[in-house]
């Protein structure tokens, strides 16, 4: 495996993703891990992150130089190759201009290194550092160079040594995934073919040296990442997994027997479900502002999972599926903060419910959950499954949520969602749902004069969320969706799509 020194950079993850692409096993322990600890997983190289601090820094995150004694490949990345300047004797500075962004790399002729092995010249690189180094420790040479950085990489080929001032692991750095292969595979000789097959194996053993024979209660929403979670605490730890799905009555329709049947059928797990609609229907009458719906079905949520986490003894423990991209910020250097912050993403438990967390996923994205789903034997309908906010339906109605409205707009909902599948929409679409206005307005049926509501059709692609364009779905797709909606659905005479993007809209209406 390779071991990565967590020292605190937003893209360290991200180096351990692109080595999981390339079927590499890779760990990330924080950068002060003493080397004992180290050299007990056997590892065939070790990457040292970078880091938003400098190395002259006070108090600058150091590593046991011990590592350095290992013997092993070493691969330092931004701060990682500051780190490796100072620690064998160079010099850093901060420079004048800072380098962020594009830059084109050349290797040096001189010195071509197995590292760049398949690489072009002139290959994209993404920068993003002030300090830089100045003077190179003895027995390194440069191997690569930008226009504002002669030492774009070092090395020190007798001891495998390598540093880079950019980042490989970003998307923006081109051929960044082939150097991290190189260093894995032809200068570290890893040569195990590492897959969620392994992931699966591994997370189970930890969730069971984590859990012993305490229980674990899992909230389970019926989206993908709940229901991965649920599905990998049971193969680990069987029937000490209490998973509790919560009817809020906001679901869509067929969703609460859905999520009962999947649990049934693929998992075996003895789902508890608790009807809180007419609670949370109760709670939400007469509330218009969408601010306000969201904090009332919040602590609703909240009191009657604490109801049932009550009516279970010896629950130690609390499942959350947490992914990478929901961590901010690095995690794993800031040691003992990291539950503290995670009880935060709960979304303030109240403090008698002292649980430790399980967040198996939090080192994962999406599409890697999506993969660690199939392999748990997950149906695809599931773990292909648009995202759903944890609010439901009740911000997708405008206005004050009733049960007339409810069933009015899941009616709606389903006719959109069963059109997508059948014409291939769903899959390639991020999200896709209906919207109820609350704007009537006047149209004719037959020889009646109506007088009904509006759904908005809301169908988006994006690649996490954050933005997000209307798909450009054909004229007589959206006919057909038009045209059953307001045939087959009582109350709605009219139908329009949303054409707004994100930003400066928001996907979600409220
Ligand atoms: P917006 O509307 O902010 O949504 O563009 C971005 C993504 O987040 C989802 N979303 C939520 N998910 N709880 C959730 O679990 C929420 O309160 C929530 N609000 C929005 C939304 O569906 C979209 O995928």
């Amino acid at each position: 495996s390779i071991i990565v020194l967590d020292f605190g950079s937003q893209y360290t993850q991200l180096i351990a993703r692109r080595l999981r692409e390339e079927k590499v096993y890779c760990e990330i322990v924080p950068y002060f891990t003493k080397v004992e600890d180290i050299k007990a997983k056997n590892p065939k190289g070790i990457i040292l992150s970078g880091g938003p601090a400098s190395v002259y820094d006070e108090g600058a995150f150091e590593v046991d130089r011990a590592i350095y004694d290992l013997g092993l490949p070493i691969l330092g990345i931004c701060y990682g190759m500051q780190r490796i300047a100072v620690d064998f004797g160079g010099a850093v500075v901060r420079s004048t201009h800072h380098e962020y962004g594009k830059a084109e790399l050349h290797f040096n002729d001189e010195a071509t290194s197995v590292l760049f092995d398949g690489c072009s010249d002139g290959t994209v690189v993404w920068m993003s550092h002030s300090d830089r180094v100045e003077k190179l420790p003895e027995g390194f040479k440069p191997i690569a160079h930008s226009d504002n950085s002669p030492y774009a990489a070092i090395a020190d080929e007798s001891r495998k040594i390598y540093a880079m001032q950019f980042h490989p692991e970003v998307h923006h750095s081109q051929e960044g995934h082939i150097m991290l292969r190189n260093f894995a595979r032809k200068i570290c000789g890893v040569d195990e073919k590492w897959d969620m097959g392994h992931f699966l194996k591994e997370q189970i053993k930890k969730i069971r040296e984590q859990v012993g024979d305490g229980k674990v209660l899992c909230a389970l929403s019926g989206g993908v990442d709940s229901s991965v979670v649920a599905a990998l605490l049971y193969e680990a730890i069987g029937d000490q997994l209490i998973p509790v799905f919560v009817d809020n009555g906001l679901l869509r329709k067929g969703e609460r027997e859905q999520v009962e049947s999947v649990f049934k059928v693929h998992l075996k797990v003895p789902l508890i479900t608790v009807d809180a609609s007419e609670h949370f229907l109760v709670k939400l009458a007469g509330v218009t502002d969408p601010e306000r719906k969201r904090k009332i079905i919040g602590h609703t949520f909240i009191e009657v999972f604490e109801q049932e986490a009550k009516k279970h003894d010896g629950i130690k423990f609390l499942a959350q599926g947490t992914l990478y991209p929901d961590v901010i910020e690095s995690v794993s250097v800031k040691g003992p903060s990291e539950t503290i912050k995670s009880h935060h993403n709960v979304g303030g438990l109240p403090d008698w419910m002292d649980f430790e967390l399980i967040e198996p996923l939090r080192e994962l994205f999406k599409d890697e959950v999506r993969k660690l789903g199939l392999e748990l034997g997950l149906p695809e309908s599931l773990v292909y499954r648009h995202p759903f906010p944890g609010p439901g339906l009740a911000i997708r109605i405008m206005g004050d949520v009733n049960i007339y409205d409810l069933d009015l707009l899941r009616e709606a909902d389903a006719i959109l969602l069963e059109e997508l599948k059948a014409s291939g929409y769903y899959n390639k679409t991020w999200q896709a749902f209906a919207v109820l206005l609350n704007v009537k307005s006047v149209g004719v049926m037959g020889d009646n004069r109506t007088y009904d509501n509006t759904i908005c059709v809301r169908v988006v692609e994006a690649v996490d969320g954050m933005t997000a364009t209307f798909a450009h779905l054909p004229h007589d797709l959206l006919e057909r969706i038009s045209r059953r909606i307001i045939n087959e659905v009582d109350g709605i005479n009219r139908v329009v799509y949303d054409i707004s993007s994100k930003p400066p809209a928001t996907i979600e209406w409220e």
